[in-house]
């Protein structure tokens, strides 16, 4: 790697000196698709950096709880094929097959690496990796019964999994950069991304990191809405870095909610507790999943479940004093079971709801926790945009990977325990890539000297904004609308109210206030950064879900309540100019090919559970 400190750019506000380093790859982002992809590419023999916003173990992935999706069959007979089935079903086939079959047939493999790597997966009495149900997870291509087909590290998977990988990084040689925040994509005239510009939180330093092969490992934006599972830290940066370089976001529309957020805190209850014998009840006690998903029930998919907890609540059938939310019941079980595959929700209970859930039922309401949507790719990785008509044309240089990227392997709907493999099949997929396409250590041209200009200049902007409104109040605001205009169900006036205040708040961001103009740990200035990443995301997801006139997976209108595959079996496509402050849509048609002969294209039907 060349590292050099090569003068300074010149903005409005301030002459930033800028520090140069040159790399084969570079990762941004260091959650678990991020880590995998640079293991990836370290291994290949070239120079990888990974820039993070946060220190690598502090990721998102550390939140994941309930397991990793593959079929091993250690618990009952089990097929890739089965699961490529219910994904695509679960997806409600707005799903590329050809990436779905990837995703599934690699799946084993890529646990069974992880295992390797040293990833302590819970046991079965003969040693093999444990593997619990999970929502929309069948046998015999859904005639069967459920599959046992979620590998689990207790309900801890996700911060077992991210140390491995972090060690597996560090062990490859993989040089980080950590809370260095990544402010915009470094493009050329011809289109091509040449790296990326980046703040040292620490120093306040501005680092260019010029690579032949960008990966946006940046994960998803569940901070545009006011209760999610996500962290704070979850602002979708990569997202907004591509809108800005005028690339689009694909199905933004299509946000997940999970079933058991805790009421109140948002914070995550894993389906892995329904998986082992957990169950809702309304202000009845009734167990209603079996009047709307009479052979799932409560192992219907998250999008089922959800809509399902909102209707009794909505019908009166709520429980606690305002009849809000809703029971989930664990106190059944065997607290042998409940101390050896479920303690983190057990403390998380205690410490986030005040419920000893080896007796009490934990208060529960549907949360946002994914985004379907994101950066449109192929199954490498490769960032697709449309361009002379065709929207599968790859940017040079770009990829994306995680819950940034859309591949789309989950189309309208992700299956529980499905993200966590998507992370280390697909950055393995595009550490591969990378070996095929980069060449080690060659020389990159010197960049363009406007290359930085934007990245700088939006830093000035906001550095120095001296207008009325704080980053606070607009981002509360943007939050409450998501959460009321663009929620669970949704229909065209609501819609179309989010669209306009949505934008208001858009447009008003022009008068944000800082009041911190010094660049060292400035935390007023990367809120600010965040937010406005944020607000781009959110009005393409309103947009795009007010464009939508069918239901499918988690988009339900009430207005249109029916999947339309005549009209709408087509990925959405959104572009945003933050100048004149408007959204342009197109369409992408939805991959029907497999990747292979041994496997047919899977025919849409109803989905019932
Ligand atoms: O419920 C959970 O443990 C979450 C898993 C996931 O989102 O894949």
């Amino acid at each position: 790697m060349a590292t050099k400190a090569n003068g300074s750019a010149k903005t409005a506000g301030a002459a930033y000196p800028i520090t140069d380093h040159e790399y084969d790859v570079v990762v941004v982002g260091a959650g678990g698709a991020g880590l995998r992809a640079a293991v990836g590419a370290a291994e290949a023999g070239l120079r990888t950096a990974c820039v993070t916003k946060v220190f690598p173990t502090r990721s998102h992935t550390v939140a994941a709880q309930g397991g990793v999706a593959a079929a091993l069959g250690n618990m009952g007979a089990d097929s890739w094929k089965w699961h490529m089935y219910d994904t695509v079903k679960g997806a409600d086939w707005l799903g590329d097959q050809d990436a779905i079959e990837y995703l599934c047939r690699n799946a084993p493999a890529a646990v069974y690496e992880l295992e390797h790597y040293g990833v302590p997966f819970s046991r079965t009495e003969e040693g093999k990796i444990y593997q619990r149900p999970f929502g929309g997870m069948t046998t015999e291509f859904g005639e069967g019964p459920p599959a046992q087909r979620t590998c689990a590290a207790a309900d801890r998977t996700g911060h077992a999994m991210l140390h491995t990988l972090y060690g597996q990084a560090l062990k490859h040689q993989t040089e980080f950069f950590i809370e260095y925040f990544a402010i915009d994509l470094l493009m050329d005239a011809d289109g091509a991304c040449r790296g990326v510009v980046a703040l040292c939180l620490d120093d306040g330093s501005i680092h260019t990191f010029r690579a032949q092969k960008t990966i946006l490992a940046t994960g998803g934006y569940g901070r545009a809405y006011f209760s999610a599972t996500s962290a704070h830290t979850c602002t979708g940066d990569g997202n907004a870095m591509v809108l800005r370089a005028g690339l689009p976001l694909q199905d933004m529309e299509f946000v997940q909610f999970h079933p058991t957020g805790i009421y109140g805190a948002g914070v995550l209850i894993t389906e892995g507790a329904r998986g082992e014998g957990g169950y809702l009840t309304n202000s009845q006690g009734e167990r209603f999943m079996e009047r709307y998903a009479p052979h799932a029930k409560d192992l219907a998919s998250r999008d089922v479940v959800s809509r399902s907890m909102t209707m009794e609540i909505r019908e009166g059938r709520g429980v606690g004093k305002d009849g809000d939310h809703i029971f989930l019941h664990l106190d059944h079980l065997d607290p042998k079971i409940l101390a050896e595959r479920l303690p983190g929700i057990t403390e998380n209970a205690k410490v986030f709801a005040g419920v000893d859930l080896r007796r009490q039922p934990i208060p529960v309401i549907p949360t946002v926790h994914y985004n379907m949507g994101g950066i449109p790719t192929n199954y490498h990785g490769e960032v697709l945009t449309l361009r002379g008509g065709n929207p599968d044309t790859v940017v040079p240089g770009l990829m994306a990977i995680g819950e940034a990227a859309c591949v789309s392997v989950h189309g309208a709907n992700r299956l529980g325990s499905n993200s966590l493999i998507d992370l280390v099949v697909f950055g393995r997929a595009a550490g591969l890539r990378c070996g095929e396409m980069v060449e080690a250590g060659k020389a990159l041209p010197p960049l363009p000297p406007s290359a930085t200009e934007l990245a700088l200049s939006r830093l000035d902007k906001f550095r120095y904004a001296k207008g009325s409104t704080t980053t606070a109040t607009l981002r509360g605001r943007m939050q409450r609308v998501m959460q009321s205009n663009c929620a669970v169900f949704r229909d065209g006036p609501v819609l179309k109210e989010g669209v306009a205040k949505i934008t208001d708040i858009w447009n008003e961001s022009t008068d944000i206030k800082t009041t911190d103009r010094t660049l060292v740990w400035n935390s007023d200035l990367i809120e600010t950064l965040e937010y406005d990443n944020l607000i781009a995301q959110a009005v393409v997801t309103v947009v795009s879900a007010e464009n939508r006139k069918e239901s499918r997976g988690a988009h339900a209108r009430e207005d249109f309540s029916k999947r339309d595959d005549a009209n709408w079996m087509v990925h959405t496509l959104a572009f945003a100019d933050d100048a004149s402050r408007s959204v342009r849509l197109d369409v992408r048609p939805v991959h029907t090919n497999t990747l292979t002969n041994e496997v047919k294209y899977i025919e849409p039907k109803a989905r019932v559970y």
